[in-house]
């Protein structure tokens, strides 16, 4: 489908391509922050790929993995993936922060930052999320407390399987957009 939206002019082709490396650096960078990430390729240590079901849940995490009440923890997202030219096996094509607020309860944030894309850090001096592309922050309940973005994070739909395990619906949204829309709509 065509994209009715206008040409961008070139400030904003120069913000595209500026956040567009970033994106590419964070998922390059992604990589050697094994220590602080955890990856989705093993997720349960069960052996092979996120697991799925078909319902575009995956199975990212165990409850024991995310602290009450602590901080975010990131989990990378791989998958295959394939254009006109080439199959990739288990690539980065994104990443989500989990946070389990009571017992039981977790929420999901994509990482992506709604603004233009840059991924949003979390801050741990100021138990906050923070884009530094053009300083955009957003409490631990994903709400913007300042800057440019024009909504807050991302929520994503999160189900607690088999008592213990954390399912997350991975999706993208259109950016720079007060309503949240799914990129493939
Ligand atoms: S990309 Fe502009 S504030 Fe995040």
């Amino acid at each position: 489908m065509t994209d009715p939206s206008p040409a961008p002019a070139p400030t904003d082709r120069r913000e595209f391509v500026k956040c567009a490396s970033c994106a590419i650096g964070g998922a390059i960078g992604l990589l050697p922050m094994a220590a602080g990430v955890y990856v989705a390729i093993d997720p349960i240590r069960q052996g092979g790929g996120p697991s799925s079901v078909g319902d575009g849940f995956l199975r990212l995490a165990m409850l024991e993995d995310l602290p009450v009440g602590g901080a975010p923890v990131k989990f990378s997202i791989v998958s295959d993936k394939a254009d006109k030219w080439s199959r990739y096996s288990q690539v980065p094509i994104g990443a989500v922060y989990l946070q389990q607020t009571k017992p039981g309860e977790v929420v999901a944030f994509n990482t992506v930052c709604p603004h233009l894309g840059c991924f949003v850090d979390y801050r741990a001096s100021q138990k906050d999320f923070f884009c530094p592309c053009h300083n955009s922050n957003f409490n631990l309940s994903g709400a913007l407390l300042s800057g440019v973005s024009p909504r807050g994070m991302d929520t994503l739909e999160v189900a607690v399987r088999n008592g213990r395990e954390v399912w997350v619906k991975f999706q993208t949204f259109k950016a720079n957009q007060a309503e949240k829309i799914p990129a493939n709509s």
